[in-house]
């Protein structure tokens, strides 16, 4: 099994030889020209296992570089100065140019989703999806982002994706509309887990039970990609003998 993986991962290598990160257009947070944080907390243990995804709802869609960093800016300015937030409140944020803009970053808890901030990344697509859908450039670069947290090590193979509703108590939030949301839930990677809204002991965080319940639902990566492995082998044998 462990020749058949070495050769797998050769041939993915060959196909690919581009990480993730390279296709991806990350947006730092001097190129969009952040406010300085109030205050840092690290995130205490990477990688993590959980994703969840929101809309800004407002501000609105933005297409092209310019008024991409306005939007994020305008965020920034709204968590910090109006919510009173340390910083920006996601991980990072998604435009339709299909750029990715570092919020507070891979190392950083976060303000996305109340008891999830230390556990899972919060990734914004700015705009607002109650209606609308995210466009193939914006979802293009969540994929990739994903790929390029997986190669860095923050975010594990055997990831769950969840969305900013599923996270808190049944209609607390719309977040991230009901269309991104029929998107979201395609996704290989989406757990249905939904937070029910019962009061838990401290022993059991809402992110512990989310897991349990994901685990449940999604077999791990690992042996699907062993079996993706075992087929693409057998295409070759089949090739070579063919010829
Ligand atoms: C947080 O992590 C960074 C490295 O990512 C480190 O430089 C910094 O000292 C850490 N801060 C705290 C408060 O642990």
């Amino acid at each position: 099994m462990t020749s058949i993986l070495f050769i797998y991962h050769l041939l993915l290598a060959i196909v690919s030889s581009q990480s993730p990160c390279d296709e991806l257009s990350l947006v730092d947070r001097a190129e969009w020209g952040a406010q300085e944080p109030i205050k840092i907390n690290n995130i205490t243990s990477k990688p993590l296992s959980f994703i969840v995804m929101h809309h800004s709802y407002s501000p609105s869609s933005c297409y092209d570089d310019d008024s991409c960093i306005e939007r994020v800016k305008d965020i920034q300015s709204f968590h910090q100065t109006s919510q009173g937030w340390d910083d920006i409140g996601f991980h990072f944020l998604v435009g339709e140019n299909g750029k990715v803009y570092e919020g507070r970053g891979w190392n950083r808890q976060a303000a996305h989703s109340t008891g999830w901030n230390n556990g899972a990344y919060g990734v914004c697509i700015i705009g607002d999806f109650t209606n609308a859908s995210p466009n193939e450039k914006a979802l293009n670069a969540v994929r990739l982002w994903i790929d390029c947290g997986i190669t860095l090590g923050y975010v594990k193979e055997d990831h769950y994706i969840i969305t900013h509703r599923q996270s808190q108590r049944p209609h607390y939030t719309d977040c991230p509309g009901d269309n991104m949301f029929g998107i979201v839930r395609s996704w290989p990677r989406y757990c249905s887990f939904q937070n029910s809204g019962a009061s838990l002991n401290a022993n059991k965080p809402q992110i512990a039970l989310a897991l349990e319940f994901c685990e449940k639902q999604l077999s791990p990566l690992s042996s699907a990609s062993t079996n993706l492995a075992t087929s693409l082998i057998m295409f070759y044998l089949l090739l070579i003998h063919s010829l």
